[in-house]
């Protein structure tokens, strides 16, 4: 994820033909609206036509997302498994907008929710409980009785500590919970480390070391049934070498437990695979779930993975408005937009690289600009040192890949009102999210 020297050229965009708007009625509600009727004649045009519509309409800063990419992408990994028995549970904490989550389950995922609110954001949009597993470094004893209660696949246990009060739980409720250890293989993912979470180092899971030994704690505890390991050692992996060592691990694992006994159902092997932020190479999707199958088939084990990033992160624009252009003599040029850290975390904190294109390119030289937000804030900003072309105020800029960790991660900052959300679904677009009105975002407190 680091951020690319950025002197690509974007790419060129003709302008779109007017749309069509068959339904100009108050966007308060999910509704839809066919596209533009009108033959523009590139595919280009039909989706810049598209989102000038969309932003006619919701208004910028706006996410939009499409669910036919969404759908390819659920179908892709699933192919890759060609057969072997496999579960794919879908991170909610990528994007756990209804809508999102509901398109998920009806692709024949399964769901890893990492709080109780994506717990319930799941079972809300159709998942069985015993097609949930729940991650979590540092659950509440809320979470913990939840989870126990309704009998999810697995709690994916984090410390010996979190295993002693799933059991107290479980036995309080007279039941036996189904758990997973997470193990922390102490292998680097080679990301970015706020998002890699494999080393010793990282907060996360228990050494693979001393895993034998919780294995046998938890198959002795009457309130557990140990059911599986699981592993994830970091995000926006793009090479397959750190995720097939952290598969041999844990198969390795589950075979020495084996030996003593202790039979697992699964081996979850989390999430972490990469997209393209920038057009270099990553790793290919079906790639990776063929190595985890070879990896795997030894030991007959049913494989789950936890993907987020590659199952949304394409699927997702943000449409924006220039606000500001500013250039002084001698100083840098910014292009000033609607949409900030508030609306997309991911360049402040990781300095993370999206590809940025105006919706309709203007003829003119292109110059090199930082493109910000309008935070108060100098790390406020989504590109640096950009090759650009021309802009005006009002132009709408189109970011993308912000499928996953974009929308889930806005905040309100500022007293800024969280941006709505789209999902266009073959020509129809409907808003899953309508726009936050200030109301709503003060009805929590008194004066
Ligand atoms: N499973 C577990 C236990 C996780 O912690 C995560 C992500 C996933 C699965 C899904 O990982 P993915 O397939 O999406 O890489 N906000 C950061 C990413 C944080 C990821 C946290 N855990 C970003 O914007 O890049």
């Amino acid at each position: 994820m680091p951020q690319k020297a950025q002197k690509r050229r974007d790419s060129a965009q003709k302008p779109p033909k007017t749309p069509t708007r068959n339904d100009t009625t108050a966007v308060d509600s999910i509704r839809l609206s066919a596209v533009a009727s009108t033959t523009p004649s590139t595919a280009a045009d039909v989706r810049a036509a598209r989102l000038a519509e969309i932003a006619g309409t919701a208004g910028t800063p706006c996410y939009v997302y499409d669910a036919d990419r969404i759908r390819a992408a659920c179908r892709e990994l699933d192919r890759a498994f060609d057969g072997y028995p496999h579960a794919i549970h879908y991170a909610l904490k990528a994007n756990s907008s209804l809508a999102i989550v509901r398109l998920l389950h009806e692709s024949g995922a399964h769901a890893d929710a990492n709080s109780l609110g994506e717990v319930d954001v799941a079972l809300r949009c159709g998942f069985r409980p015993d097609q949930i597993v729940f991650t979590g470094v540092g659950k509440s004893a809320a979470e913990i009785d939840r989870a126990v209660s309704l009998g999810l696949l697995a709690i994916n246990v984090e410390s010996p500590g979190e295993l002693d009060r799933i059991d107290q739980r479980a036995l309080a409720h007279n039941l036996r919970a189904s758990v997973a250890l997470r193990v922390n293989p102490d292998i680097d993912a080679k990301s970015h480390p706020h998002i890699s979470t494999g080393l010793r180092a990282n907060k996360f899971g228990v050494p693979i070391g001393e895993a034998p030994a919780l294995f046998r704690e938890m198959a002795a505890r009457r309130g557990l049934l140990p059911v599986g390991a699981h592993v994830h050692i970091g995000s926006q992996i793009t090479t397959l070498d750190p995720l097939q060592k952290a598969a041999e691990a844990v198969v390795a694992l589950s075979r020495a437990l084996g030996a003593e006994g202790i039979d697992l159902r699964h081996l979850d092997m989390g999430g972490g695979l990469g997209i393209s932020y920038d057009g270099s190479p990553v790793v290919d999707p079906a790639a990776y779930v063929r190595a985890l199958v070879a990896v795997t088939r030894a030991s007959g084990l049913k494989v789950a993975i936890e993907p987020g990033r590659v199952l949304v992160g394409p699927a997702g624009v943000l449409l924006t408005k220039v606000v500001d252009v500013k250039h002084f003599e001698g100083a840098k040029r910014f292009v000033v937009v609607d949409a900030g850290m508030t609306e997309l975390m991911r360049p402040a904190l990781y300095n993370a690289y999206h590809r940025i294109e105006p919706l309709v390119r203007r003829p003119g030289a292109e110059a090199t600009v930082d493109i910000v937000g309008p935070i108060c804030e100098s790390t406020d900003a989504y590109a640096r040192e950009r090759v650009f072309p021309p802009v005006e105020v009002g132009d709408l800029i189109v970011v993308h890949d912000v499928g996953a960790y974009g929308a889930a991660m806005g905040h309100t900052y500022l007293r800024r009102p969280l941006p709505p959300e789209v999902l266009i679904d073959g020509d129809r677009w409907r808003i899953i999210r309508r726009r936050q009105t200030l109301d709503e975002l003060l009805a929590l407190e008194s004066e």
